[in-house]
């Protein structure tokens, strides 16, 4: 059966500023590129973020690349690291300015529509040194006046914004689960980082409409790795741990930042727990006021869960963990080399879940994709690779995104990570993403199989099941 998408519907793909431009001419570094610089042996095969796919430099031969695999949108971000001289000043790099106009600018010459995102995990790292970064309201206004800078520098060409991608992963890999530096474990300090975090979108959405770019065609919104989480069995305990984990992972950042409120029962929980955040009335009010235009959904795969081993009362020191476990469900399907489960129907359950509980509110998959390691074991003579594993990744999930679209969830397009082969956190070039090839040392580019049939797909704008 073909399976037709709409005349506008976006398909495109996304990447970073940090994971894919490299380090040239950045006045200041980023939690990773400081975190490289005193560990490199914490990457994977020590490669650090200094050139990735070297975008700062080939940003037009890359475009161009973009163009002629059919893609009508990109997402890239812009580095707060790059932009701004002074940061507690919010003035601004001239270098940096000249160049995000010009990779802009040639975006929209390929026509295709730059989508950009502020904050992509790169926090400059000296307002961690200096401040505790997430964990200071100061930080959050200086990230303000960040966000002003680039709406006031772009806004006239970008329509699209969102203020940050996956902002649970500061949380989980800053301050709960050692997978990013500081690799620190504090519960509280985690609950009041994910509290600035979402305070500091909607400062920034305020900002962009006091600017008026609302009323010119502006948009702006959150991308959220929204990871739905099935629980193990229909017992209580067991649907009580998969209420907990949708709280704290999924609904801390969209109920707040669709609905404006926090989830009341997780605001009762942190509260009894005693690590409930510090947030003041006028605070509160600028979260209500300004929720989001639109919506990004990362999906990869799914988080199913069970209750906890140990009651969550019993435990020392507060984590989220305590109410529930990781549940690994027999039979699953897997992409082995990322050790991540393969479940396209929870982007139909995502489609369902916007409709009923977030008013329907226009959305787009603005991340999703397989990641495969040794990616040149597959390339044929010719230097393509033959990546059908991915080909059918990608159609299995559009199949149940289309189910959801035709079932009236207002989704606009579909963003493949990653255009090009890049750079990415701790991992670095160990797990393969992209339509495009990238040897890491040549810097040579090559269009894989899926980025030929990535192209048909956009131009017939139908899939088969
Ligand atoms: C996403 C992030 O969650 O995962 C991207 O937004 C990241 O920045 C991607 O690169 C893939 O991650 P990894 O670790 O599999 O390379």
């Amino acid at each position: 059966m073909k399976r037709y998408f709409d005349k506008d519907f976006w398909w495109g793909a996304a990447t970073s500023g940090p994971q894919s431009e490299g380090r040239f001419n950045k006045k200041h570094a980023n939690m990773f590129d400081y975190w490289y610089e005193v560990e490199p042996d914490a990457f994977f095969d020590n490669v650090g973020p200094d050139v990735t796919s070297n975008f700062y430099n080939s940003y037009k031969d890359d475009i161009a690349l973009m163009k002629s695999i059919g893609l009508n949108s990109v997402r890239t971000s812009i580095q707060w690291s790059r932009l701004i001289d002074d940061l507690e000043l919010g003035t601004l790099n001239q270098d940096a300015v000249d160049f995000y106009n010009d990779v802009i600018d040639e975006f929209i010459k390929n026509d295709i529509k730059p989508i950009i995102n502020l904050h992509h995990f790169d926090l400059p790292v000296e307002l961690y040194h200096k401040y505790g970064g997430w964990e200071s309201k100061k930080v959050v206004d200086m990230y303000v006046l960040f966000a002003k800078q680039c709406f006031k520098l772009f806004g006239d060409r970008v329509k699209d914004w969102f203020t940050h991608n996956e902002p649970i992963v500061v949380v989980e890999g800053e301050y709960l689960h050692e997978f990013h530096y500081p690799k620190l474990v504090d519960g509280k300090k985690a609950v009041q980082v994910a509290y600035n975090l979402n305070l500091s979108s909607a400062k920034a959405i305020k900002e962009f409409r006091s600017l008026g770019l609302d009323k010119d065609g502006g948009r702006i919104g959150i991308i959220l790795n929204l990871t739905p989480t099935y629980p193990s069995s229909n017992e209580s305990k067991d649907l009580e741990a998969a209420e907990f984990a949708e709280l704290f992972n999924n609904r801390l950042f969209l109920d707040t930042a669709a609905h404006g409120e926090f989830p009341a029962k997780l605001v009762e929980i942190l509260r009894k727990d005693n690590v409930l955040w510090e947030s003041t009335d006028s605070e509160l009010k600028i979260i209500k006021e300004n929720t989001i235009d639109v919506l990004g959904v990362n999906y990869y795969h799914p988080n199913r869960v069970k209750a906890p081993d140990v009651s969550p009362n019993s435990v020392g020191a507060w984590l989220p963990d305590r109410y529930y476990d990781e549940y690994l469900l027999p039979g699953r399907r897997m992409n082995i080399d990322r050790g991540w489960e393969i479940y396209p129907k929870a982007l139909y359950d995502i489609a369902m879940n916007i409709k009923e509980n977030y008013n329907n509110i226009p959305w787009f998959v603005s991340e999703n994709g397989m990641g495969i390691s040794n990616e040149e074991n597959f390339m044929s003579e010719d230097g393509v690779v033959q990546d059908d594993y991915r080909i059918d990744f990608i159609n299995e999930h559009l199949i149940y995104l289309h189910k959801g679209i035709e079932e009236g969830s207002n989704c606009f397009g579909y963003h493949l990570w990653t255009p090009i082969d890049c750079w990415s956190w701790v991992n670095a070039y160990k797990n393969r993403y992209g339509l495009i090839s990238n040897n890491i040392h040549t810097q040579i580019k090559t269009i894989k199989k899926s980025g030929y049939w990535f192209k048909e797909v956009t131009e017939l704008k139908c899939i088969e099941d």
